[in-house]
């Protein structure tokens, strides 16, 4: 039987983690956050100072480094991530990192390391994959795809009451100008942009809550059972 893949897809701040992480326990698959692979990285990289426009240098930083992903401990959670054997918390969560990220991200020899990465996993069958690519690249032949997408006004408030209850200080001003700034360069990239894929169900998330979203992709899931 084809292994079971779910993807979802989309700009920065539209409640994919959330989602795609309640709907992994719902169907009882593994969450796959190919955005904190991305974001270990650019920790990676930026620890040994190594500048992303050198390609070279890029690839033989990351040739040697093993990322895994630790499954959250409680639902709400952010996937840690174990670089070269150590958790690396909280430190790929930051504005920064996000940017960083995005940058990395752009270069093909690192989208060719960790898709294979992401790929090795999907084998085992049973995913939730979240990120930009995971239609379109990643698992072409998904089973089930989707696409969430916002008002981009409506994102960046969502991520500032996010972090806000987590005790951090925001200003919406600039975390809107930021995430838009990395969805046009996750956008208008050259290997594997930020896109839908053509047989992907696209939800727009900005008027309906975590749950209906749920619901609405576990109706479409279900009835191909
Ligand atoms: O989803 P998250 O915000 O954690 O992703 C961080 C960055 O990693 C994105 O802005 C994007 O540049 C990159 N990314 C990607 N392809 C993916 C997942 C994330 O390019 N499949």
């Amino acid at each position: 039987p084809p292994v079971e893949v779910i993807t979802i897809d989309g700009p920065a701040g539209v409640g994919k983690s959330t989602i795609s992480r309640k709907l992994a326990a719902r169907l009882g698959y593994t969450y796959l956050d190919t955005g904190a692979m991305y974001r270990a990285a650019a920790l990676s990289l930026a620890n040994r100072g190594i500048d992303c426009s050198d390609e070279h240098a890029v690839v033989g930083a990351l040739s040697g480094v093993t990322i895994e992903l630790l499954p959250a401990a409680d639902e709400n959670d952010d996937t840690d991530v174990l670089l070269n054997g150590e958790r690396v918390g909280a430190l790929i969560r930051t504005p920064e990192m996000s940017m960083r990220a995005s940058t990395v991200s752009a270069v093909p020899a690192v989208r060719c390391i960790l898709t294979e990465m992401q790929r090795e996993i999907g084998r085992r069958g049973k995913i939730v994959a979240e990120g930009r690519d995971t239609g379109t690249v990643v698992f072409p032949g998904a089973r089930h795809k989707f696409f969430l997408d916002a008002d981009s006004v409506v994102r960046a408030r969502r991520r500032a009451l996010q972090m806000r209850e987590r005790g951090e200080t925001v200003d919406e001003k600039t975390l809107l100008e930021m995430t838009v700034r990395r969805d046009r360069q996750d956008s208008e990239r050259a290997v594997a942009p930020l896109k839908k894929a053509d047989d992907a169900w696209v939800i727009d998330t900005s008027t309906r809550s975590i749950d209906q979203v749920l619901e609405a992709i576990l109706a479409v899931v279900r009835s191909d059972e």
